[in-house]
C-alpha cells in the first residue's frame, strides 16, 4: 500500500493543533477546516477538543488557541475558512459559528462573512419539533484587509439557487452531501464535500500556495488542495485516519506516477 510519506506536497502532524511549532510563521495562504463539535462525537483520543466533560467555554478557549496558531502561520494576505454549524444542546440552540467568529476576532482575525452552505439533500431534523436543518455556515476570516480573494464573474453558476448564472459569487453556496462515500466507520464520517473545498481553494489561493487544515480528519482538504496543485499541511490526533487518507489520495498518486 502507498504510504502517506510518498506524497511530497502533504505533511500531516499527528498531534494537537493547539501548538503548531512544526510550521514556520507566515507561510500558509489559506486555513480550511471543520472543527470537532462540542459534546457531539467521541473521536476516541484523550487530547480531543470538545468532549462531554469539557465546559462550552473551555471548549471555545481551546479552539481559540488553535485560531491563534493559525493566525501566526498565515501570510499577511491569508484567509481562514471554518465550516461549522449551530448545535442543539438539551433543546437549546447554541450559535457556535458566531462564537467561533468572535473568538477568532479576539486573536486578530477580521470577519469577512458568514457564508451559508445550503445542503439540499439533508433530510433529518435536529429534533422532531424542529424544521429540517439544511445548512451549515462557513465562517470566512482574513488576517488583513488586503487578503487574496478570487471571485470571478460566472463562478456562481447553477450552484447558487438565489442568483442567476453569470453573477458574482454570492454567500449562499449549494453543495449536496453524498453519504457513505468514505466508509461506514464512525471515524470516517462527516467529511465535507470536495466541491465545497474546491471552491474555497480556488477562491482563496493560487497554484503553489500552501493550505493548512488543523482538524484534518479523513483529509478532504488535502484531496482538494493536492488535486488543485496546492501543498497541504495537516494536524490530526487520530492516526487511525491514515488508511482512509491514503485510500482517498491513492488516485492522485497513481495519476502522478503515470505522468512520470
Ligand atoms: C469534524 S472532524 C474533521 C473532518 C474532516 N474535515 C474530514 O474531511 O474528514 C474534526 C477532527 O478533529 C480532530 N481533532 C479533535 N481534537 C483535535 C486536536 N486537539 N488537534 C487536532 N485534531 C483534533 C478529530 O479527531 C476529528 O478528526
Amino acid at each position: 500500500m502507498v504510504d502517506l510519506k510518498s506524497f511530497d506536497d502533504l505533511k500531516v502532524n499527528w498531534r494537537t493543533s493547539e501548538n503548531m511549532a512544526e510550521v514556520e510563521n507566515g507561510i500558509v495562504q489559506s486555513v480550511i477546516t471543520s472543527p470537532p463539535y462540542w459534546d457531539l462525537k467521541d473521536y476516541g483520543h484523550e487530547n480531543q477538543i470538545g468532549t462531554a466533560d469539557e465546559s462550552y467555554d473551555h471548549y471555545l478557549d481551546r479552539m481559540q488557541a488553535v485560531w491563534s496558531e493559525c493566525y501566526d502561520v498565515l501570510r499577511e494576505d491569508g484567509t481562514m475558512w471554518v465550516v461549522v454549524d449551530t448545535v442543539m444542546e438539551q433543546g437549546d440552540l447554541k450559535l457556535l459559528p458566531y462564537h467561533i467568529a468572535e473568538r477568532a476576532e479576539e486573536t486578530g482575525f477580521l470577519l469577512q462573512d458568514m457564508v451559508t452552505w445550503y445542503k439540499p439533500t439533508a433530510i433529518a431534523g435536529m429534533t422532531d419539533r424542529n424544521v429540517v436543518n439544511k445548512k451549515e455556515y462557513v465562517v470566512y476570516l482574513s488576517k488583513s484587509k488586503d487578503h487574496k480573494f478570487h471571485a470571478k464573474e460566472g463562478q456562481n453558476g447553477i450552484e447558487d439557487p438565489a442568483v442567476a448564472q453569470g453573477h458574482r459569487l454570492g454567500n449562499l453556496w449549494r453543495h449536496p452531501v453524498k453519504r457513505g462515500t468514505v466508509g461506514q466507520n464512525v471515524l470516517h464520517k462527516a467529511p465535507y464535500p470536495t466541491s465545497l473545498i474546491d471552491r474555497i481553494v480556488n477562491v482563496s489561493t493560487d497554484p503553489g500556495d500552501t493550505v493548512l487544515d488543523p482538524f484534518f480528519g479523513s483529509g478532504t482538504t488535502a484531496v482538494s488542495a493536492l488535486e488543485l496543485g496546492r501543498p497541504c499541511i495537516g494536524y490530526e490526533l487520530n492516526e487511525e485516519f491514515k488508511d482512509v487518507i491514503v485510500e482517498r489520495l491513492s488516485s492522485l498518486q497513481q495519476r502522478s506516477l503515470t505522468e512520470f
